[in-house]
């Protein structure tokens, strides 16, 4: 399979086509944005690490029957997806208080929360992917009510089977952002799953696993994402 037209370039990820209409090539960057690009970097083989993180999830979560668009790991920086068409939504799982949840209630970091939280966001660069409720999704038409109750249902499944993932390798998922896909008719789980996309706690020492590092300059952050992909590897 062989990398035709750049379709896409985003802050992380390229996506080009191939022989085969139905599938594209998601071709993993080492740039690093954070706060809708206000800061911008690099991180050393980021693309690499998160490449074969999100494959490694991707395969787990397709065999606890979660659909997604992952079809196989290419090279080191590349994996074959299936061709979806993007519902404009970030959605966001949250197990604890953390980032802009904290920043919107006045929650210390790390606070417990008494169930999952979903929220959505308008993927809308222009706007800093501002949150969105039901109604607004339903008003702008951006998705339907049935694909609302798939998307749901599948972010709280996915986050039971994450958090069970993730803790078997003594990590605490505190919260992650997932995007879906409309393929074929129906809504699959899209885009990435890696330490760009989640927050990741050490289980005991709190450590920070994640984009964080990178975001609040903690340093480490290469040697973090190793972490995750050597636990995620073993
Ligand atoms: P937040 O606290 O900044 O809203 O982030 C919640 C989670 O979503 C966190 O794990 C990081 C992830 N996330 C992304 O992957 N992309 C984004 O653009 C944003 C804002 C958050």
């Amino acid at each position: 399979m062989n990398k035709i037209d750049k379709i896409y370039e985003g802050k992380a990820k390229i996506l080009y086509t191939t022989q085969d209409p139905d599938l594209l090539i998601q071709y993993f960057k080492d740039d690093a944005t954070a706060f809708n690009a206000a800061k911008k970097g690099t991180i050393h083989e980021k693309g690499i690490m998160n490449n074969r993180i999100a494959a490694k999830i991707f395969e787990y979560l397709a065999g606890c029957g979660i659909p997604t668009h992952f079809e196989r790991q290419l090279s080191d920086r590349e994996m074959l997806i299936k061709k979806v068409s993007i519902v404009p939504l970030e959605v966001i799982v949250r197990n604890r208080a953390a980032g802009t949840l904290c920043r919107l209630l006045g929650l210390a970091e790390g606070a417990a929360l008494a169930c999952p939280t979903l929220e959505f966001c308008y993927k809308n660069d222009a706007l800093g992917d501002p949150l969105v409720n039901e109604y607004h999704i339903r008003a702008l038409g951006l998705a339907t009510d049935e694909e609302m109750t798939k998307i749901s249902g599948l972010a709280l499944s996915i986050n039971g089977h994450l958090q069970a993932f993730f803790r078997k390798l003594n990590i605490e998922l505190i919260d992650f952002k997932l995007e879906f896909g409309r393929a074929k008719g129906d809504i699959i789980l899209a885009d990435e799953i890696s330490p760009d996309t989640c927050r990741l706690w050490e289980l005991g020492t709190g450590e920070k696993l994640d984009k964080d590092r990178f975001r609040r300059d903690l340093g480490n952050i290469e040697e973090a994402y190793q972490e995750v992909l050597r636990r995620v590897s073993a």
